[in-house]
């Protein structure tokens, strides 16, 4: 982590994709099943599959700049294949804790949707495709979500000062999930919601 003294150079990094990595990345963040506990819909499919197997569910590589007001972190969210149960793969998702700071992904890879949903209850879904860019406004969580056979692969950009809350997601979960029913992807109400 950088402190505020620490002067910023300007700098470049190369991006691979795939397999989706990116140089000298000052952080990389693994989150395998275990730590979505309540998060999916079927939660016994969720205790069979984490019986069987941790399984790595997603990736983040990250570029770190001092946590100040102007400066941006930049890095990878490789979201990789898979369902549980009938949900597919998906991030934890969470609001900013300076909750206006908005947030820009660029789809390098895959096929997926980024799940978007506000504190009054509002949200949207945008689909996730190779070259298409989504932007997350301030006020809004935000989860990502892969839909294809292949890793999910963005590149994301928000300001440093941001700050994660999780919280919130884990006791209320996110309004709408994505699943496959029937050999479709639908986007339905989530029965775990929670209003409060
Ligand atoms: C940062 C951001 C992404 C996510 C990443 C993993 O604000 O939105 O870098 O951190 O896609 O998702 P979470 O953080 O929800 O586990
Ligand atoms: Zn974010």
């Amino acid at each position: 982590m950088f402190s505020n003294d620490n002067v910023l150079k300007p700098f470049s990094f190369n991006v691979k994709v795939p397999p989706g990595v990116i140089d000298k990345p000052d952080n990389h963040v693994h989150r395998n099943l275990s730590s979505m506990k309540g998060q999916y819909f079927d939660q016994e499919a969720y205790d069979r599959m984490l019986q069987r197997e941790d399984t790595l569910v997603y990736e983040v590589y990250e570029k770190l700049v001092p946590e100040i007001p102007g400066e941006l972190i930049q890095g990878l969210s490789i979201v990789h294949p898979g369902k549980v149960g009938n949900e597919y793969f998906m991030t934890k998702g969470h609001y900013h804790s300076v909750l206006g700071t908005g947030e820009l992904y660029y789809c390098l890879q895959g096929h997926g949707y980024m799940m978007m949903e506000t504190h009054e209850g509002e949200w949207a879904a945008e689909e996730l495709i190779p070259n298409r860019a989504v932007y997350v406004p301030g006020r809004w969580a935000h989860r990502s979500i892969n839909i294809g056979d292949v890793d999910l692969i963005m590149l994301f950009v928000y300001p440093a000062i941001a700050g994660h809350d999780y919280g919130t997601i884990e006791r209320k979960s996110f309004r709408e999930m994505v699943i496959n029913q029937d050999g479709k992807t639908v986007i339905l109400d989530n029965p775990r919601w929670m209003t409060q």
